[in-house]
């Protein structure tokens, strides 16, 4: 499908309050919705901790950008030992008729390999805290239970009401939705606020969200389609709070990261699906200027997405 008939679509939801959550609707059709929810979000969050090396114990806390629909992630990184756990996110997404349906799937065993011998809880502790979540009533039970706080909407000047220092601050596939100036503010309290050993680990989706797979795919399209517009035309068509994405890629994420002195320590750029790959000739010249005219064009269609790492 043409995916201006999506961009349209979305367009119209967004001027509803309740857009974004019918434009999330589709998905709860599929059966597995649920299923694939536990698994991902089980496995996401865990291969960014792994992968982060970092060491935490009973005093870590952690800050998660984009909760989301799923308060999994949260969850998991509680269970992984993290004392406090932060989650914000510009719209209030979670539902507890979903977790109730998401946490069933979950076991000791269904946790990603090495979760139990990476957290600092035993495995019977582990099980019994599972256990309990289970039989939670409300998410005001679970937040409690788990020390896991809420903000959504949220301001970053809130987020320093829940703690002036945070040792892991995560996200996952939501930096490319921020614009740049929200982008700038991340990086600017990120580095106010990791701790002395803390690490920030931030997984991106580079490519163009129309090629998405699903019922509206534009099948005809480049996985970099979006680079071929002005930033008039682009933002006539998604700048708007559905489907929004700035478009950047990852020279874009480096050179934030100098600017506020962040290290990074790695970078982990995956293509994660067949590559349709767009003639760097047609990068719009908007596109070049994000990067004050310093890139390589092949360097910005390089990975799908990619892990960063920085500290
Ligand atoms: C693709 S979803 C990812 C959600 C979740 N992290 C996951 O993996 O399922 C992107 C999320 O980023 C959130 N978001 C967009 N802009 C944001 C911002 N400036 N700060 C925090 N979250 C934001 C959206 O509301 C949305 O929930």
């Amino acid at each position: 499908m043409n995916w201006h008939i999506k961009a349209a679509l979305q367009k119209i939801l967004a001027l509803s309050q309740i857009g974004d959550r019918l434009n999330h609707m589709p998905v709860l059709f599929n059966k597995k919705y649920h299923s694939n929810v536990y698994q991902y979000q089980t496995y996401e969050c865990f291969r960014k901790f792994e992968g982060s090396k970092i060491q935490i114990d009973e005093t870590s806390n952690a800050l998660e950008i984009g909760t989301g629909y799923s308060v999994l992630s949260p969850v998991c990184l509680a269970l992984l030992g993290f004392n406090k756990v932060v989650t914000v996110d510009i719209s209030r997404d979670l539902t507890f008729s979903s977790f109730r349906k998401q946490i069933e799937f979950m076991q000791v065993s269904s946790l990603p390999r090495d979760f139990v011998s990476k957290s600092i809880y035993s495995e019977i502790v582990l099980k019994q805290k599972i256990e309990n979540i289970k039989k939670v009533r409300s998410f005001d039970e679970l937040f409690e239970y788990l020390n896991i706080v809420y903000l959504a909407p949220y301001k970053f000047e809130e987020i320093e009401k829940e703690s002036l220092k945070f040792d892991y601050i995560v996200s996952q596939v939501v930096l490319e939705h921020m614009p740049p100036k929200q982008l700038e503010l991340l990086f600017f309290y990120t580095k106010k606020w990791l701790s002395e050993n803390g690490i920030a680990v931030h997984c991106i989706n580079f490519i163009d969200h129309f090629a998405n797979p699903g019922f509206f795919q534009d099948k005809s399209i480049s996985e970099f389609n979006f680079l071929k517009y002005s930033d008039k035309y682009w933002d006539f068509w998604s700048g708007n709070s559905i489907a929004y994405t700035n478009r950047l890629s990852f020279p874009y994420y480096v050179q934030l990261a100098k600017k506020y002195n962040l290290n990074v320590k790695s970078f982990n750029g995956e293509n994660y699906r067949k590559r349709v790959e767009l003639d760097t000739e047609l990068i719009h010249p908007d596109i070049l200027r994000n990067y004050n005219g310093v890139v390589n064009k092949d360097e910005i269609m390089k990975y799908q997405r990619g892990t960063f790492v920085m500290s």
